[in-house]
Order: structure tokens, then C-alpha cells, then sequence
């Protein structure tokens, strides 16, 4: 077996580091304090809620995951919260069917449904009825608190919330802010512009309530003893050197980090030798991301095409020789950088805050277009 993940959240048995993000979740939770945890696609946020909920749950709290990736409708919205408030002991599914039958909702494999007749038809909510079954759900875990218990719940995909519904956000606060300090409530979205929306709006409800907690890269000289530790024969000074090399290369980023071990794992148990391992892993996790990097290429407007190139190339984006190279202002070249960087496609890194790709294999697929 393989032992480098990349396709899926990890166990928390695996996590590299994040005991100061860990720490500050337990801390929160136990003040009661809500937290927001905005971070790039694939750094890790996922992975990091299922650690912090199955320590909560050790410790013998109680605690449920909602995940609300894609959801597109009132209704998937209202599923999905059925579906993670099931996970808390003591609700299960007897209780959210108690719930929503009240107000004339069953709940099935199909989701949460309208029973049209005592034995008949069922149909899909209306967004109303959806609604007032989301405001009756969102009530279990602080009913469920209310003997003095610690309840987590944590929302993941966050921003999503608001494709479905504009106006979700202030229906989730009205509720939750009537359960003072019963239950602690955790964001986690993946579109750190949407999140700040979220917020740092003044006219969203949301706004100033919970603490941020950011998802760094991950410290390279942890994940390098880590990684090396995992692989097979870890004192051969080859698998060191390329070890060490793979690491840096993926600088710090958890998911490039994880898909390069796997490779490089594959050579080391491969019958051939290789003569530089860690640029044939390398290669392979390139050519593994050449759609999806294809694919990104293809939604860049052409300002933002010409920033991620020149970043990709070691230049400064806002440059002279970059805007007159694409034909495009100093001033349209630093908003886009901005905007990148807000939307976490840019990372900036080091005293110097020097602007980089977020994704090292990206910046690797430009170089090489
Ligand atoms: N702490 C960590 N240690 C090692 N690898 C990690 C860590 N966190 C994340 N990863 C790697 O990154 C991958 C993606 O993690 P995860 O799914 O938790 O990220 P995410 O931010 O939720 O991603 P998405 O944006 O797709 O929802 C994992 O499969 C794993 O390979
Ligand atoms: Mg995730």
C-alpha cells in the first residue's frame, strides 16, 4: 500500500503538523468562541475539521460535521444539515424524523421530502418549507447542549451556502445567535474572497462574528522528516536527497506535497532504477495535473494569464518589462495581483512578501507551456 493520500481528506492519525491551527480550534470550542477558517483549495481544511471533531469527540464532547460542497438549492442545504446533525449521539435519525415531521417533512434515502399523501407521492420541499425545516434543525444542537454538554459543529464548504440562497446566511444567524454559549460553531470555506464577503461585510449578518484561523503551508523541515519517515527504506541516503528535494519543491503545499510522496513512493518500489528520482516524480505528478492545470489555463482572463505567467517565471508581475511583454498597464497588472492573491491562486511569502503560485506544479505547467 501506498501510504501518500492525496485524493481525500486524511485520518487525523496521519495529519503532518497543525498542532498551533489544532489548538486554536480546542480553545475556541471550549470559550464557545465561533471560528472562521478560510484557506485555499486542497491546503488541508478538511482534513483539519475531521482532526479537531474527532478530538472533540475523545474528549467526550459532542460534535458533527455539515458539508455543504456544491450545494445548489435550499433543499440541499437543508439535507446536507439532516444528514450532519444525524452524526451528534443521542439525535440519530428517529430524532431529525421527529423534527421535520412537525412541520410535514419526511426524511428518506432521497433526502428530506414532502409526503403528498398518507401513502403516496412524495415531493421536493418548497424553498419555504425547506427553510423552516433548516430553522427547526439548526435548534438540535444547542437542545442537545442544554444539560451543559460541549456541542462542535462545523460547517465546511461555507461559502457555498450562499449559491444556494443569498440570503441563508442571516436565517443560520438568527438562529445560532439565540444559543449564546451552548454551542460552538466552526466555518471552514475554501474561496477565501467569498469568506471575507462572509465576514468582513458590514451588511452581511455574519459580520465580525467569528475568529479567523488561517492554514499555512506546511513547515518543511517537519514534513520532510515526516514524509521520509513513510517511505520505504528511509536511510538509503537516495531516498533522503530525493525526499528532501520533493518537499521543497511542493513548498509546503499539503495536497503537491502528498501527490509527489505518492510518486516518488511508486519509483522507490519500482523493479527499474531511476537515475534522479525526485525530477521523475516530479514529471509524473505533472503529467497526473495537465488537464486540470489545462483546464485552470482556460478560465484566466488575460490579465490574469499574464500575471500567473510572469510569477511563474520569477518575475515580478507588476513590472515594466511584464506589462509591456502582454500589452497590458502596470495598474490593471496590480489589481489582478491583488485579486489573486485575495482569491488565493497567489500566495505571498517571506520578509519580502514576494508574490508566488499557490500550486508549484501550476507554476512548473506554465514554465513549460
Ligand atoms: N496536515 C496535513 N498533512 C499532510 N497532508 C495533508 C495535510 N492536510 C492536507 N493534506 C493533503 O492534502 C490533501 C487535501 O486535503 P483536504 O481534502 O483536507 O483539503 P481541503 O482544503 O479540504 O481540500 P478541498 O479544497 O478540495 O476541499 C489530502 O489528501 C492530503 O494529501
Ligand atoms: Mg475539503
Amino acid at each position: 500500500m501506498n501510504p501518500f493520500e492525496y485524493q481525500r481528506p486524511l485520518d487525523p492519525t496521519l495529519l503532518i503538523d497543525r498542532r498551533a491551527e489544532l489548538d486554536a480550534l480546542q480553545r475556541a470550542a471550549a470559550d464557545r468562541v465561533a471560528v472562521r477558517l478560510a484557506s485555499p483549495r486542497r491546503f488541508g481544511k478538511t482534513t483539519l475539521l475531521g482532526a479537531h471533531l474527532a478530538a472533540m469527540r475523545a474528549a467526550g464532547h459532542h460534535a458533527a460535521l455539515v458539508d455543504l460542497d456544491r450545494v445548489a438549492t435550499v433543499v440541499d442545504v437543508l439535507d446536507r444539515i439532516a444528514e450532519g446533525l444525524r452524526q451528534l449521539p443521542g439525535v440519530g435519525p428517529g430524532a431529525i424524523a421527529a423534527r421535520l415531521a412537525r412541520i410535514g417533512l419526511t426524511v428518506g434515502p432521497a433526502g428530506v421530502q414532502v409526503q403528498l399523501a398518507p401513502r403516496g407521492a412524495r415531493a421536493t420541499p418548497s424553498p419555504d418549507d425547506a427553510r423552516a425545516a433548516i430553522r427547526d434543525l439548526l435548534r438540535l444542537p444547542a437542545d442537545l447542549a442544554s444539560d451543559g454538554d460541549l456541542v462542535v459543529v462545523a460547517f465546511d464548504e461555507f461559502q457555498d451556502l450562499l449559491t444556494a440562497d443569498e440570503r441563508l446566511d442571516g436565517l443560520l444567524r438568527s438562529v445560532i445567535q439565540h444559543q449564546g454559549d451552548r454551542v460552538a460553531y466552526l466555518f471552514a470555506g475554501s474561496s477565501p474572497s467569498m469568506m471575507r464577503t462572509l465576514f468582513g461585510d458590514r451588511e452581511r449578518p455574519f459580520f465580525g462574528q467569528a475568529r479567523p484561523v488561517e492554514l499555512p503551508p506546511l513547515p518543511l523541515e517537519e514534513t520532510t522528516r515526516e514524509v521520509l519517515a513513510r517511505m520505504p527504506a528511509p536511510e538509503d541516503p537516495r531516498t533522503a536527497d530525493a525526499t528532501a528535494r520533493i518537499v521543497q519543491a511542493a513548498g509546503g503545499h499539503p495536497q503537491r506535497t502528498m501527490l509527489l510522496a505518492f510518486h516518488l513512493h511508486e519509483l522507490l518500489r519500482d523493479e527499474e532504477p531511476t537515475d534522479d528520482l525526485a525530477a521523475a516524480a516530479w514529471a509524473r505528478a505533472l503529467r497526473e495535473v495537465d488537464d486540470v492545470c489545462a483546464a485552470l489555463w482556460s478560465t484566466l482572463s488575460r490579465p490574469e494569464r499574464a500575471v500567473c505567467s510572469a510569477v511563474a517565471d520569477g518575475l515580478a508581475a507588476t513590472s515594466t518589462t511584464a506589462a509591456e511583454q502582454h500589452q497590458i498597464s502596470r495598474s490593471t497588472l496590480q489589481s489582478t495581483t491583488e485579486r489573486l492573491v485575495a482569491d488565493g491562486q497567489l500566495l505571498r511569502r517571506g520578509e519580502r512578501r514576494r508574490v508566488e503560485l499557490l500550486d508549484p506544479l501550476f507554476a512548473a505547467w506554465l514554465r513549460d507551456r
